[in-house]
């Protein structure tokens, strides 16, 4: 019996001993003698823009509404929102604002005109939601005002007159006729966008002409009481050229150039669902996300050519994940549902840019609610929030705060032809002098333990799920949500065990 009882201990040893060593081990150290310059809190931005329920039912629904609203906002968008501290919103599109004619959208709402929603879906657009809405929406988030001024069809006289329409003060006729409307003090226009999409569906330029124009427009681009923070429209993805050109014929006339990243599983005919994917499309959709790195990097050269000092930034004022829209969505509204998987692109593309500050001084995420990597999700009265709205939750302490370098030693999630590390990091400090780390298992199956030279205490929450496309519905909004985290000390040094597929964010202390 005896012996029966030692063999089986040492089995039980034996598969411990086993366990252990199967435990994919990574380590991450994190260089605090390197701070680099700070991450923007516009690097948290967003985008909303007329195109399906983004807008209206996402986040306007006009005061006579039975959905509880302030003064026509969504009272729990609008309180979501402030959650999180957005802290700039860049309206109105997107290819919308290249057909936008701001004197549309002013003015008493039952005399506005209606016109079509050309580019997304030929709808009714009311012009219900206008300048005023939105700045007073930004106001009441807290978040600063990014305006898409529109270049592809407008004129630089046009732009020159809404931009004096929102901040004149004295007596001019515009500064007047906005007082008339009902808002006495001029708005502050913090960030101003020159076209966009210059290349597509922002007038089809060639960058030598969108180069010349913008610098046209640049020139007009002035405010009363200071000026923007100028973007000029910028290329997509691996457009190297339209940086070159348009950094050469343009860039001494503003204060960043854009760039549109979005992140697709398969191609732009036929992307991917956002639910219900195969397991391959996991990695190809966070190796297409984590592409952005190299490509920041030849931009990035790129701009150093032409600007060594590097005052001008770059704004990736459209990134985030595009599927094909949801069954029995609306055609041409971009709505989609968001799993785990997006949390996970969210994650890697904002440590990319804690990795990029001396360049990416903004990026809004596309977009805030109802369309593609949204945020929010609302159905009638009834909303959810989001696997990517619960990673920018727990990615608050970052914005603002100074990153050190993280050096990962991790082992390659490999399948199929994806091959890709296994771990991310990133590490910053805030503006209290508290260290926070982020650590991302993009693994869907295998659980790690994180050694790091960080010692004390850690102590945050986590992201994960039970299932790669796990995502909250209308019925069961708490599907994907954080739950509390710590690391534990192991030999003096801090050590985090963490899930297969989960994002943990901690505070050091
Ligand atoms: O975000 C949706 C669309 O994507 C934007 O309107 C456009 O700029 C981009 O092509």
């Amino acid at each position: 019996m005896k012996r029966i009882r030692q063999a089986a201990i040492g089995v039980a040893s034996l598969l411990m001993s086993y366990s252990a060593s199967a435990q994919v081990e990574v380590s991450v150290s994190v260089d605090t003698t390197k701070p680099g310059p700070k991450i923007e809190r516009a690097v948290y931005g967003q985008f909303a823009e007329h195109l399906g329920r983004g807008i209206y039912e996402g986040i306007w629904v006009g005061k006579d509404s039975s959905i509880p609203n302030v003064k026509g906002y969504r009272k729990d968008v609008v309180e979501a929102l402030r959650k999180i501290k957005v802290p700039v919103i860049r309206w109105p599109g997107g290819c919308f604002a290249d057909d936008y004619d701001w004197r549309d959208g002013i003015g008493p709402a039952a005399q506005r005109p209606e016109r079509m929603n050309k580019f997304w879906g030929g709808v009714p657009e009311t012009n219900a939601f206008g300048t005023h809405e939105f700045m007073d929406f930004t106001e009441l988030i807290g978040a600063d005002a990014y305006v898409a001024a529109n270049m592809g069809s407008g004129t630089p006289r046009e732009m020159a007159r809404w931009l004096e329409y929102m901040t004149a003060d004295g007596t001019s006729t515009l500064a007047k006729e906005r007082r008339a409307n009902g808002r006495e003090k001029p708005w502050k226009v913090k960030y101003l966008g020159v076209g966009n999409e210059s290349w597509g569906c922002g007038g089809e330029m060639r960058p030598e002409f969108a180069g010349d124009l913008s610098r046209q427009f640049g020139s007009y681009a002035r405010l009363h009481g200071g000026s923007a923070f100028r973007v000029a429209s910028g290329g997509s993805a691996d457009d190297f050229n339209w940086t070159d050109v348009m950094m050469e014929r343009a860039g001494k006339y503003f204060d960043a150039i854009s760039l549109h990243y979005y992140t697709i599983p398969l191609d732009w005919g036929t992307k991917g669902q956002a639910t219900g994917f195969p397991k391959e499309e996991w990695g190809i959709t966070l190796r297409n996300a984590q592409a952005l790195d190299g490509m920041l990097v030849r931009h990035e050269a790129i701009m150093d050519k032409h600007d060594p000092e590097k005052r001008v930034a770059l704004s990736v004022d459209e990134w985030g994940t595009w599927y094909d829209q949801e069954p029995g969505s609306t055609p041409g509204f971009l709505y989609q549902q968001n799993s785990l998987r997006d949390a996970m692109v969210a994650a890697l593309t904002l440590n990319i840019f804690h990795r990029h500050t001396e360049r990416v001084k903004m990026a809004n995420i596309a977009q805030m609610v109802n369309v593609l990597q949204a945020m929010i999700l609302t159905d009638k009265e009834r909303m959810l929030l989001t696997p990517t709205y619960h990673l920018f939750d727990l990615y608050v302490p970052f914005q603002g705060a100074i990153p050190f370098p993280a050096k990962v030693n991790s082992p390659r999630y490999i399948e199929g032809d994806v091959d890709i590390p296994m771990v991310d990091a990133s590490a910053a400090k805030d503006a209290n002098g508290k260290m926070w780390l982020s650590l991302v298992n993009l693994d869907p199956n295998k659980a790690v333990r994180i050694t790091t030279d960080f010692t004390g205490k850690a102590k945050g929450r986590m992201l994960t799920a039970a299932k790669i496309d796990s995502h909250n519905t209308f019925d069961k909004p708490d599907t994907v949500k954080p739950v509390a985290y710590s690391g534990r000390t192991v030999g003096g040094k801090l050590v985090f065990d963490l899930p297969a597929k989960a994002i943990a964010v901690v505070e050091i202390n």
